[in-house]
């Protein structure tokens, strides 16, 4: 595997393979990687014959008060999976590759649509952030299909959005959530929880099958089914942001006749954030 430092040298080599008839595969992340990634890339290895992906903490989707100087930064054992799991190529850009003018001037794209509710409405301009440098990465590496992880839902819609709207010629592969064997979704701020808040973590997935379920079983009081779901967070000793029940495909409230739901949840603990979420289909 290659690592390459600068945009000219991944467009190059990415180039290079479009010209031998390879289909380029694209997974991007923030490093410190786990077995969540890698099942990342195991899906990119499904729908390319090339494979990058990018290692960028992006300074730009962080608020004023996140953990943009604390995230944790990994990036000899990120080479190390990565090599492992059958990447071509890593991207691992300076800040001032990816925003020569800086990051707070930056020319910025913008899903309002989306990025205004659930996790927008807690992390203000965060969703900017993510749609901003992945249009850059896309335009930097152009690849044929790039793939996110389903446990950041309404980032994948909100890429989903901007690819269409934009006309990008980039297919969005989704790839389901990768979990520890207890149900806690794989991420990165898993590792600022306590012991004792990593056995409560669990609670989060039980909690959102729980609404689910009676989503599945032809439950449609949407705002008892939050409100409970709510409560049996907060009980368990966690602060929410939200617990919701919405339309898989635009994230707005359940329409009598939607089919495909999802249950969102934003749950702190401790220092972490964490989210989740279960999608649901309804007969
Ligand atoms: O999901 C992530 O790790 C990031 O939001 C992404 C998509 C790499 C953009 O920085």
């Amino acid at each position: 595997m290659e690592t390459v430092t600068t945009s000219a040298v991944v467009r190059e080599r990415v180039r290079g393979w479009h010209r031998e008839g390879r289909r380029v595969a694209f997974v991007p992340t923030m490093g410190n990687l786990h077995p969540g990634h890698v099942s990342l890339i195991e899906a990119a290895r499904r729908h390319g014959e090339r494979f990058v992906a990018s290692i960028f903490v992006n300074p730009m989707q962080f608020g004023p008060n996140e953990d943009f100087a604390h995230y944790p930064r990994t990036p000899r054992e990120d080479q190390r999976m990565l090599s492992t799991a059958g990447c071509d190529l890593m991207f691992m850009p300076e800040v001032a590759e990816i925003y020569p003018y800086g990051s707070e001037r930056a020319t910025r794209v913008d899903v309002p649509g989306l990025s205004r509710i659930l996790d927008g409405e807690f992390r203000p301009g965060h969703f900017e952030g993510v749609s901003t440098v992945v249009a850059k990465l896309f335009h930097i590496v152009e690849p044929d299909v790039a793939v996110f992880g389903e446990k950041d839902f309404q980032q994948l819609a909100v890429i989903r959005r901007m690819v269409a709207e934009l006309c990008m010629p980039v297919e969005i592969v989704a790839a389901p959530t990768a979990r520890d064997a207890d149900g806690l979704a794989m991420s990165s701020r898993n590792q600022y929880l306590t012991p004792a808040e990593r056995a409560l973590a669990p609670k989060i997935y039980a909690t959102l099958q729980a609404a689910a379920n009676r989503v599945r079983a032809g439950d449609a009081e949407f705002a008892s089914i939050e409100r409970s779901g709510l409560q049996a967070l907060e009980n368990a000793g966690f602060r929410l942001d939200y617990f919701c029940v919405r339309q898989a495909a635009d994230l707005g409230a359940p329409a009598p006749e939607a089919r495909e739901l999802v249950v969102l949840t934003a749950a702190r603990l401790g220092r972490a954030r964490l989210i989740d979420n279960v999608q649901v289909s309804r007969s």
